[in-house]
């Protein structure tokens, strides 16, 4: 996925950039201007837009397949399955929960904010900049951008340029559908890219690689903008003898030739002991000619390389341990076949780097022990799939490797769960993603105590005032103390029965000199909340 990256090393002044920097410019003061207003915080107004998005996907499913046939040939079952009917169902996600997300929350407070309110408001940062990836042209730029428009903020998507004919059909539609003030689309390669993240953005959003997400980071760095950077790394997948061989050979290989190994989370390589990897060659042979047929090539299923530097870097791999399965290409179609290489070593080139194409090699472990040395001595991988029926083998594995994610038993499926968090850890990214975490990116959670004037508050507190002496610190300092089992869940108890002695006080003494603050104290007391 690193197509940007060695142009935005040095920096380009090619030609146009300086127009497209006043361009963008513009193009930042306008949604700036709008943000500001406060056009896109308004919450009917943000749903009014998620369905024009969920219309555009609607109306335009045609162009949209065509679009990543293009790019991907991609066939139309994961054009509608892994892009447009996913992040169409995003959408409508989005929109039965938004109402909900919006609202402040009300967390649990401590004895000292009784009477108080403890708020946290769902803010928008202001105007976010989505960068997409050409894998998934469509999923990985418009659930983000999406989750940015229900959050609140306006947006500048900047489609990858690498899937050139998606990038178009996008920046046609978009300002059909959506806010032509608020949400914009960027199209350009490494100079415009370089001039875009000159600008100034409340928020960055990135999917793509390793090397380029240091950039965008470097990048963002100069305003202290936050980010989200969902990089890539090589995914292992843990296989032991106590499977069923068939179903897992299947699910292994769905992840690996689905879009042609050009999946985030593909599983890169597999980490199993000589006799599984023997069972697996035989399976995956019979599986991969009942899928693609006696001619793989002509299978109207398998996608393309997306475009000749990417394809002459996957053929280079193939040359590492030995083919035991597949092993084909063609040049002139940008077609490599599933391609499974035994013999391999942890030096091999084809273990250095991501994959990012159909090729599956295995290296031979005898344990999960040493399948979990041989994961954490590298860098730290977004997907870990681990195979195993054994119990105690799972549970060593996932508290033994660090990983952005797991899957047992399957591969890439862990993403469709929107409950779930879906982002990396270390050089697989930060931040995270999916259903409501994606409102969540794009929001500042603003924390707001809201005190009450009540009398009754303020003589709780009072010991915080100078003169300060030793009666009043031992008094604060003890009822600042954390205690066990004053738990939250007591709360209203303690509180009814805090308020019954104190009131009993209180009403004794002021209702013979201030009866009007009595009333006051009564009127304003927020039972409702605890019941
Ligand atoms: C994984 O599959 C095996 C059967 O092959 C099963 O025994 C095991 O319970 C499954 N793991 C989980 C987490 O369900
Ligand atoms: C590895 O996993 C086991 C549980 O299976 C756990 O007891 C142990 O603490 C883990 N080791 C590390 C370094 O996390």
């Amino acid at each position: 996925m690193g197509d940007v990256l060695c142009c935005l090393i040095i920096g380009s002044d090619g030609s146009g950039s300086s127009t497209s920097a006043t361009r963008y410019s513009e193009i930042l003061g306008t949604a700036r201007k709008a943000f500001l207003q406060g056009k896109p915080k308004s919450v009917e107004f943000r749903k009014k837009q998620l369905r024009q998005l969920h219309k555009l996907y609607e109306e335009n499913e045609d162009a949209l397949v065509a679009a990543l046939a293009t790019d991907l040939r991609k066939s139309r079952h994961e054009a509608l399955v892994a892009e447009i009917c996913y992040a169409k169902n995003d959408v409508a996600n989005t929109l039965m929960h938004l109402k909900e997300w919006v609202a402040p929350e009300k967390p649990p407070k401590g004895i000292m904010f009784l009477l108080d309110d403890v708020s946290i408001y769902k803010e928008p940062y202001g105007v976010a900049l989505v960068m997409g990836a050409w894998n998934y042209p469509i999923t990985v730029a418009l659930i983000p951008f999406a989750g940015a428009i229900a959050a609140g903020n306006c947006v500048v998507l900047k489609p990858s340029e690498v899937s050139a004919a998606t990038a178009k059909v996008l920046a046609d539609l978009i300002p059909k559908y959506l806010d032509k003030e608020c949400y914009h689309v960027v199209l350009g390669g490494v100079p415009e890219t370089t001039e875009l993240l000159k600008e100034r953005f409340d928020y960055i959003f990135y999917t793509g690689s390793t090397a380029v997400g240091k950039i965008v980071r470097a990048a963002a760095n100069e305003y202290l903008t936050p980010v989200t950077l969902e990089l890539g790394g090589k995914s292992p997948v843990f296989i032991d003898d106590t499977v069923d061989m068939e179903i897992a050979t299947r699910r292994i290989l769905w992840g690996k030739c689905m879009n042609a190994g050009q999946t985030c989370v593909a599983p890169d390589y597999i980490l199993c002991t000589k006799e599984v990897q023997d069972k697996f060659v035989e399976n995956a042979k019979k599986v991969l000619r009942k899928w693609y047929g006696d001619n793989w090539k002509n299978s109207p299923d398998l996608c393309r390389i997306v475009n000749d530097r990417h394809f002459q870097r996957v053929i280079k791999l193939i040359k590492s341990g030995k083919v035991a399965v597949g092993g084909d290409s063609d040049a002139s179609e940008k077609y490599i076949s599933p391609t499974i290489l035994i013999d391999v070593k942890g030096t091999d080139p084809v273990m250095a780097e991501e994959i990012f194409g159909p090729i599956l090699p295995i290296i031979n472990i005898r344990s999960a022990s040493e399948a979990a040395s041989f994961i954490t001595s590298r860098e730290k991988p977004l997907a870990f799939y681990i195979f195993t029926e054994n119990s105690a083998t799972r549970k060593y594995l996932l508290e033994n490797v660090s990983s952005g994610g797991v899957c047992c038993n399957d591969t890439i499926l862990h993403l469709s769960v929107e409950t779930l968090p879906f982002g990396g850890v270390g050089y697989s990214g930060m931040g995270a993603y999916n259903g409501k975490y994606t409102f969540d990116t794009f929001t500042h959670t603003k924390g707001c105590l809201a005190r009450s004037m009540n009398p009754l508050g303020e003589k709780l507190a009072a010991g915080r005032y100078p003169p300060y002496n030793e009666k009043k610190t031992k008094s604060l300092v003890s009822f600042m103390k954390k205690r066990k089992g004053l738990s939250f869940h007591y709360f209203p108890h303690i509180l009814m029965f805090t308020l019954g002695v104190l009131s009993s006080f209180a009403f004794r003494s002021l209702a013979k000199k201030q009866p009007g603050k009595i009333l006051n104290l009564v009127l304003n007391f927020p039972l409702k909340k605890y019941f």
